[in-house]
């Protein structure tokens, strides 16, 4: 199985719009490889500007932020390419785009790394973060898992947060679980307010 790290992936358009969208990277014999659904804003920059930031950041804010229409936190230039990294990345690495593996589902864009800063200390792990990752992961799939799935799912993870979280972490987890109301809200009224 590959290993996947979970970061926010920062690409540009042509224009030089900055987009951010949390990512899955797969490491791949010394590289990474960024594998955008289709059809995505960050598959579409990467044809255009084959170059992107990988941030590691333990600011869940920013994957649950990007999932819920809080796409806009702060940027910071990077050394070697002209698409910013997070201002706030514990760690960002520089990746240029070697070549792509084309697939009508998944291309995936194998990346070269150029360069790799470190910002700040990695200050341990928190369960309330992880929880949030793996319901950021529920919010960005809610239209293909079942309802039943996704609110037990959510019930659990609800209690990892309840224990362990920060502030930071308690507003992340509203934003996705006021994006879980919302979306069965709307596909069923009658039966919503499940969690
Ligand atoms: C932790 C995490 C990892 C994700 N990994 C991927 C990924 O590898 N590929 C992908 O297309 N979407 C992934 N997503 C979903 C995207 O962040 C989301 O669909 C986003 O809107 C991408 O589309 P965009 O580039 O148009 O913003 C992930 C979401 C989370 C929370």
């Amino acid at each position: 199985m590959p290993m996947i790290r979970e970061t926010i992936v920062s690409t540009m358009d042509d224009a030089g719009r900055v987009h951010l969208a949390p990512i899955g990277i797969i490491a791949d014999d010394g590289g990474w490889i960024i594998a955008p659904f289709h059809p995505s804003t960050t598959l579409n920059n990467l044809r255009a500007v084959p170059f992107a930031a990988a941030n590691f950041t333990d600011d869940v804010r920013i994957f649950a932020g990007c999932l819920t229409g809080r796409s806009q936190w702060p940027t910071a230039p990077c050394t070697e390419i002209r698409v910013p990294c997070l201002a706030d990345a514990l760690t960002h690495v520089e990746l240029a785009v070697t070549r792509i593996t084309e697939d009508e589902l998944r291309p995936r864009f194998h990346c070269r790394a150029l360069r790799s800063i470190a910002h700040a200390p990695f200050k341990g792990f928190n369960r309330a973060q992880a929880a949030v990752i793996e319901a950021a992961i529920l919010v960005s799939r809610l239209g293909m898992l079942p309802r039943d799935k996704v609110e037990g799912e959510m019930a659990c993870l609800q209690i990892a947060v309840r224990k362990t979280a920060s502030a930071a972490e308690e507003e992340a987890w509203s934003w996705l679980r006021q994006a879980v109301a919302a979306f069965y809200e709307k596909s069923s009224p009658e039966s919503s307010g499940g969690i």
